[in-house]
């Protein structure tokens, strides 16, 4: 634990554990690279939220992109939680781990009619839209079905949240959304359409925030605009608030759930319908670690030293991606003094890189090492590049554990091909 994040990872003598098991134990029937997961690290991070929002009514609904996996959906189920989907394929997931579909929302900047037509078809708690023309597609469709399909409508409100460009979107200059300024109008021009009922208000400024202003603010701007819709006559049920906790890989104190609640509550307070989050890397995020293996080492002329894993940007996109910074253990104590290491993947891009200058103690071939805080935006974003197979997922409960997906085969790849 530190402070209340509990980190599921711990060196011991019997090298690093997952709980209370051994990461070793698993490669050793698993094999690398294999994801391995903390159901407990997942039930406290839930529930640490859960706490922070006890004071005022709330819905939590798990953002299923963040980590997907039908076990771990389930489990989130099993807490409580709700689900927010940002795809049909995310709304076919939720149901299929037994989620009622009034408890998912829907999100998402270009839903195709496939995708609105089965959230119309089950009827889906929210489709939060993403402008005044999926409003009409919406409610077009809704009425052809017969039905009434209940809306929020995604306001952008040009709030920097502070974070990597690739993964802020509450700025005008982001794809996502609707110009605040222009929503009441929206609204109006739309309440006598038959097939929409206008059920709330939708913000997402972005992911992997650390401060609390931005957060703030996108709550205080969507509550005045609530208000205003009130006003006009909607019936607003509650103002969601999207995702975007940041969390703190690389240890320094960031955001907590408790200092996130105590900035928008007393925003919230101003009109005092529910609110619902849609969290995703702050629940899974510090549950998953990806255990790889060093398949060579080497040293460049200048000296540079290179750790090759057998795990890449196909296995964690992040670093690639986003240039992100994940820790990186050895599996198995090891003694002797540090030096700095770039660790890589093995996948036909320069970009494959996980970290360079790292402190590590010596690696040599056959060495296991964890890549931590990827229990978000990990697996689910991992792709086939290289004809690489999907690795395998494990999940840790205490002293037990579970294959929860097994590592994909090349026939599972080409099943799909003539
Ligand atoms: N709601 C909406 C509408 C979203 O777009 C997102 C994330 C969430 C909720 C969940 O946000 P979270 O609580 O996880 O920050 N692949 C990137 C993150 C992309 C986030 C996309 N949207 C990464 O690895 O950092």
């Amino acid at each position: 634990m530190r402070g209340l994040v509990y980190l599921p990872f711990h060196a011991s003598g019997q090298g690093l554990l997952c709980d209370a098991v051994r990461v070793q134990a698993i490669v050793d029937r698993v094999g690398t690279p294999v994801y391995v997961y903390s159901a407990q690290a997942i039930r406290y991070a839930y529930q640490a939220i859960e706490a922070a929002f006890a004071e005022y009514p709330h819905a939590i609904h798990y953002a299923l992109k963040a980590n997907s996996t039908l076990a771990i959906v389930r489990l989130l189920r099993s807490l409580g939680s709700r689900a927010d989907a940002n795809s049909g394929g995310e709304v076919q997931v939720a149901l299929r781990a037994g989620f009622d579909p009034k408890d998912i929302v829907l999100t998402g900047v270009g839903k195709t009619r496939d995708e609105l037509e089965l959230a119309i078809a089950k009827g889906i708690g929210t489709i939060n839209a993403e402008s005044a023309g999926e409003l009409d597609r919406i409610a077009a469709i809704a009425q052809g079905m017969n039905r009434v399909a209940r809306v929020a409508l995604r306001v952008n409100p040009d709030i920097d949240a502070r974070t990597h460009a690739n993964i802020s979107t509450g700025l005008k200059s982001n794809k996502f959304g609707v110009p605040l300024q222009d929503a009441r109008a929206i609204y109006a021009a739309r309440r006598a359409l038959p097939g929409l009922r206008f059920v709330g208000v939708h913000v997402h400024i972005g992911s992997q925030i650390t401060s609390a202003e931005p957060l703030r603010r996108a709550a205080g701007v969507l509550v005045s605009l609530a208000k205003e819709l009130a006003e006009d006559g909607f019936e607003i049920e509650h103002i969601d608030l999207g995702g975007g906790l940041g969390i703190a890989y690389e240890g320094r104190p960031l955001i907590t759930p408790k200092e996130y609640a105590a900035a928008v509550i007393p925003e919230l307070k101003r009109l005092g319908v529910p609110v619902v989050l849609e969290p995703g890397r702050s629940v899974v995020g510090h549950a998953g670690a990806l255990i790889a293996r060093v398949v060579d080492t080497k040293c460049a002329p200048d000296g540079r030293q290179f750790a090759v894993l057998d795990a890449g940007m196909t296995e964690l996109m992040r670093p690639a991606l986003y240039g992100s910074y994940h820790r990186i253990v050895p599996v198995m104590p090891r003694e002797g003094r540090e030096s700095a290491w770039d660790v890589v993947g093995p996948i036909c891009e320069s970009s494959d890189v996980f970290a360079r200058d790292r402190l590590l103690p010596d690696l040599a071939v056959n060495d296991l090492v964890a890549v931590l805080d990827t229990g978000a935006y990990g697996a689910v974003m991992a792709s086939n590049y290289n004809r690489r197979m999907l690795a395998p997922e494990v999940l840790v409960d205490e002293t037990q554990w579970t294959v929860i997906r097994r590592r994909q085969t090349i026939d599972d790849v080409l099943a799909l091909e003539s």
